[in-house]
């Protein structure tokens, strides 16, 4: 099977990667990713060591190009991870968010249309269905809850997904959709929380809590979210969501106290900053839905989960001091300037 993975160089997609090389040495894994600020080549050195591994520094909104890497590769099945997918960075910039998210959502599956009506699953995320209250913890996100977004990153994957849906609708594309919760894990690029701190935390820094760090996230170690997808797209069912998420939620603030914890690191570093614009209070999904069909079950405890990561961070600092230092904004031209 030949599988088109866009986003391939960023947390998730990369994880994905070494999940489907490892898991299926059969199989061939195609990588999309343009590179953004927060795509790293790096990540997939082992990868490109594979010779079921092929690499291409491409947009997903580049059409042409895009229908070429189909004619080239003849993909089985796309996986879509491709996405501006910081909030605080969609606060300060929209346009991007709408024009990666949406219009490359619509020009990969123009190519699954074109190149034989091609299996296509979007990776989404639970913040499309907006923010849950604090007070009632009985409430959950299910796959029929209303999209309701708050951020314009939440937005532009709700507007994703609609597309996705109406793509099954109009023209028969054989989609599926999985909106996980918060993951965590290696290769988490640190401008998010978890790396964020464990980094700062081992610099001494500053660990910058928004508002009064209450807010509420349900978190999923990454291999779990990956091996969510594996099944989907072998078994899932055609046009259907599934919801992916561990049960575990927690607030902001205690992730912050354990890391500081874990590090031997004082909690004097915590700085109460401005809150986050619009921001959503707490997420939590309901995954029966995935369980019941397809048997997933998150693998990875909270207390594992996150010991791991913590040791990953300790065992790759160059991984996150050079993306920290803006030396892996180099790395590409120095890898294939010259090819
Ligand atoms: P990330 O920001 O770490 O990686 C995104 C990758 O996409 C990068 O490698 C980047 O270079 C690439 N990319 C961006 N724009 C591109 C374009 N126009 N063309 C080709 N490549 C492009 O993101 P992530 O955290 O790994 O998230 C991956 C997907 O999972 C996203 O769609 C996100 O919405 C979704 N998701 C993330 C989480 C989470 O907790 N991180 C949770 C649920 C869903
Ligand atoms: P983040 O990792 O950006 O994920 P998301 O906003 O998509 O859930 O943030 C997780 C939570 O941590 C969110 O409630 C915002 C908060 N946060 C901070 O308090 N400080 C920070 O520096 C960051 C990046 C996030």
């Amino acid at each position: 099977m030949n599988v088109l993975v866009t986003g391939g160089a960023g947390f998730i997609g990369s994880n994905f990667v070494y999940h489907m090389l490892n898991k299926y040495p059969d199989y061939k894994v195609i990588c999309v990713d343009v590179l953004t600020y927060a795509g790293n080549l790096s990540t997939l050195e082992d990868a490109l060591k594979n010779p079921n591994f092929k690499f291409y520094k491409t947009d997903i909104c580049d059409r042409e190009a895009i229908y070429k890497i189909f004619e080239d590769e003849k993909p089985d099945v796309v996986v879509n991870f491709a996405a501006e997918s910081h909030v605080d960075r969609s606060i300060e910039n929209p346009e991007v968010f709408l024009k990666t998210n949406i219009l490359g959502t619509q020009v990969m599956m123009d190519a699954c249309r074109k190149y034989g009506n091609i299996r296509y699953h979007q990776v989404s995320t639970d913040e499309v269905y907006g923010d849950l209250p604090l007070d009632r913890p009985d409430l959950f996100f299910t796959e029929t809850t209303p999209l309701h977004t708050s951020s314009p990153y939440s937005s532009s994957k709700a507007g994703a997904d609609l597309l996705v849906m109406a793509y099954y609708r109009t023209y028969g594309l054989p989609v599926t959709i999985s909106r996980c919760s918060n993951n965590y894990g290696p290769y988490h690029f640190p401008e998010k929380l978890i790396p964020l701190m464990i980094a700062n935390a081992l610099n001494d820094k500053p660990l910058p809590v928004y508002g009064e760090g209450l807010n509420v996230r349900d978190w999923l170690y990454v291999e779990d979210h990956c091996k969510a997808i594996d099944l989907i797209i072998h078994n899932g069912k055609i046009g259907e969501v599934y919801n992916v998420g561990g049960h575990n939620e927690m607030k902001n603030i205690d992730i912050v106290k354990l890391i500081c914890a874990k590090l031997g690191k004082p909690e004097s570093l915590i700085t109460y900053v401005a809150d986050r614009k619009g921001h959503d209070m707490r997420y939590a999904i309901d995954p029966t839905k995935i369980h019941n069909e397809l048997g997933w079950l998150p693998e990875t405890k909270f207390a594992d989960g996150i010991d791991k990561t913590i040791e990953w961070y300790l065992n790759n600092k160059t991984w996150w001091e050079t993306i920290i230092s803006g030396e892996y904004m180099n790395y590409y031209e120095k890898m294939y300037g010259n090819r």
